[in-house]
């Protein structure tokens, strides 16, 4: 697994991570022994950081279980997500007590109240307990606002989504991270699962096995992590052969530009 070095942070991530929304918001036994299954799966494969909020129900909880003794082979990215501050602080302090008094990326969650949230998260990071802050936001309408948080000077990191069929940030929002030197993590990689299940046929994939491609969720992660200015893109699966056949996108050699508008022709 290839790592890069997340900006000018400092840490350096794995190409693929994993992202935890809907997928880890689970309580029965046997669900959550599963999950733990999917995060040595992704951990075995090099593929160590998890992306998570409070936004997600149980998940935190549930990727904490997860690692338990293997915190410290984890990257661990969560949010805050509140407008009350006192709810924002109950979320931060639970996070912290789940990952071992430590969250290496905190984010602020869809931009909530991120006046408030960025100074507090900077001053955990002058505590030791927090190692990069930064803001996500999914919506284009919000575009603009995160420019503005990616300016401010108290973000290093910035959460977005990008794919084959959602190419927004490629006007501003990559750009001003690369100028910037900012890290990036990229949501939705595969449109929440909609493009991943539109699989081309196999024949078609064939001019990618140079790449090491031999699935069409691999073809599109390394559609976006042949651009440069992406650090680490982090789909969501419940499944271990899932995480498996992912993380193994996240190697090179990177597609050319000729092949990288393949792949997306081949998504329409
Ligand atoms: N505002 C925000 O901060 C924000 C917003 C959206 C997302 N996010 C983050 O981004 C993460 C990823 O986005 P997402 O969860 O919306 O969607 P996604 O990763 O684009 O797609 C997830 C879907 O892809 C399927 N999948 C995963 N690996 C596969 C594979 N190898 N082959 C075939 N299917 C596969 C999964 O099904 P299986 O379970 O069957 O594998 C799941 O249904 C989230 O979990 C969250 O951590 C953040």
């Amino acid at each position: 697994m290839e790592r890069r070095a997340l900006g000018r942070t400092g840490i350096d991530v794995p190409a693929v991570g994993m992202g935890t929304w809907l997928t880890f918001d689970v309580t029965s036994p046997a669900d959550v022994a599963a999950r733990r299954d999917v995060v040595t799966a992704a951990l075995d494969a090099g593929s160590n950081l998890f992306d998570s909020s409070p936004m997600y129900g149980a998940a935190e909880t549930v990727l904490a279980g997860a690692l338990d003794r293997r915190r410290d082979r984890a990257v661990v990215a969560t949010k805050v997500w509140s407008s009350s501050a006192a709810e924002g602080r109950r979320q931060i302090d639970r996070a912290l007590a789940l990952y071992g008094g430590r969250v290496d990326v905190y984010q602020v969650h869809n931009l909530v109240a991120a006046r408030q949230w960025l100074p507090v998260l900077q001053g955990l990071k002058r505590e030791g307990k927090v190692r990069v802050v930064g803001v996500t936001h999914y919506a284009h309408s919000a575009f603009g606002d995160l420019a503005r948080a990616m300016r401010s000077g108290e973000v290093e990191q910035v959460q977005l989504p990008y794919n084959v069929e959602d190419r927004a940030v490629e006007r501003e929002l990559l750009p001003l991270a690369a100028d910037l030197g900012l890290g990036v993590l990229v949501m939705r990689p595969f449109g929440e699962g909609s493009l991943v299940r539109r699989s081309p046929p196999a024949a078609r994939l064939a001019p990618l096995r140079e790449y090491g491609v031999t699935t069409w969720a691999q073809a599109l992660l390394k559609w976006i992590l042949s651009d440069p200015r992406v650090h680490c893109a982090i789909p969501a699966t419940t499944r271990v052969q899932h995480a498996r056949d992912t993380a193994a996108a996240g190697d090179p050699p990177w597609f050319d530009r000729e092949t990288r508008e393949y792949v997306r022709r081949l998504a329409e």
